[in-house]
């Protein structure tokens, strides 16, 4: 059946409210859940994937300036039953939001950079801010104002997907965080640091959109596999002709995945080479994990 993930499954999802731009500048809120990250790693940018109607106030701002942001609310019965009273398909925004209670600010990125954006919700956990991507698959020529439906010939993963429906990959600009969830993010999370997040798992039965509040979090913990210094040694002799390692250097590595550590030596061997090295220690290994850290960070 259509819908499947609801009518079909029970799917657990995030409950997000979608700010987007309308014509006049002003912002118009949506509830979202099937939003998810999409570029992970390995792109030049990070991407997250909104599937949605494309009648939608939300689908026709974003076709029309590519902007939008992801806030995350919390699992309180007052935000959660604050979403459900903006997602009656068809209210527009100049009727849904002067009774809308959540609270809204100026992005910071218009604060630093002008350009106009859609506001942030004030009381949001997290918020994430995006442009969408509107050249992949060809979606550029995708425009607003078709309210009944679009003709096809229709994309596959980008912009108009189908008669009433569109998907948009959302470049992630900025996320902003309520300081104490960055800063356990930064410290190292705890069991009782995570926020309270609401599971939502849709409209079922025509009737009621059903969600449930954040429960205890369980660890689970990876048992690292060390490999054997041999078995490093040997990958590691075959890396390159001239840039080798010494044991101590090679011990900071026997936790590394077997997958993953031609991709790791590589990364050892092009830092010495910039640096003229010809015998890596346990403490060049320092310094490329340090530098590593501080390039992550940068990001
Ligand atoms: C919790 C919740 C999650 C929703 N998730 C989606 C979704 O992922 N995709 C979608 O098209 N509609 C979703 N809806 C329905 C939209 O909110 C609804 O179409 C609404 O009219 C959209 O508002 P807008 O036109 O201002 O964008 C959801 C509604 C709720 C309450």
């Amino acid at each position: 059946m259509d819908n499947f993930y609801q009518t079909s499954l029970f799917f657990p999802m995030p409950t997000v409210i979608i700010s987007t731009l309308c014509e006049d500048g002003t912002t118009s809120l949506g509830p979202y859940s099937l939003v998810q990250p999409y570029y992970v790693a390995g792109k030049d940018y990070y991407a997250m994937l909104l599937c949605c109607r494309n009648s939608s106030n939300t689908a026709q701002n974003i076709l029309r300036n590519g902007k939008c942001a992801l806030n995350f609310i919390d699992d309180s019965k007052k935000s959660f039953h604050e979403a459900v009273k903006l997602s009656w398909p068809g209210d527009k925004p100049s009727d849904k939001m002067p009774r809308c209670n959540f609270r809204l600010e100026k992005s910071q990125i218009e604060e630093q950079t002008g350009e106009k954006r859609p506001m942030v919700l004030t009381d949001a956990i997290q918020a994430i801010e995006c442009t969408w991507m509107r050249s992949l698959d060809g979606a550029d020529a995708d425009q607003p104002g078709q309210l009944s439906g679009y003709e096809g010939p229709y994309h596959d993963f980008n912009g108009i997907t189908s008669k009433f429906g569109a998907h948009f990959i959302l470049r992630v600009d900025r996320i902003l965080m309520k300081k104490r969830y960055s800063d356990a993010i930064i410290n190292g999370v705890r069991a009782c640091d995570f926020p309270p997040l609401p599971v939502d798992y849709g409209y079922r039965d025509s009737k009621n959109f059903w969600y449930h509040k954040k429960r205890r979090m369980r660890a689970e913990l990876l048992q690292v596999r060390k490999a054997s210094l041999e078995s490093v040694r040997y990958a590691a002799d075959r890396a390159d002709d001239k840039v080798k390692f010494t044991d101590d250097a090679l011990q900071t590595i026997l936790g590394v995945p077997r997958v993953f550590l031609p991709v790791v030596l590589k990364g050892c061997v092009s830092w010495a080479k910039e640096n003229n090295v010809t015998l890596i220690t346990a403490e060049h290994m320092k310094i490329i994990n340090d530098k590593r850290a501080k390039e992550k960070a940068k990001k």
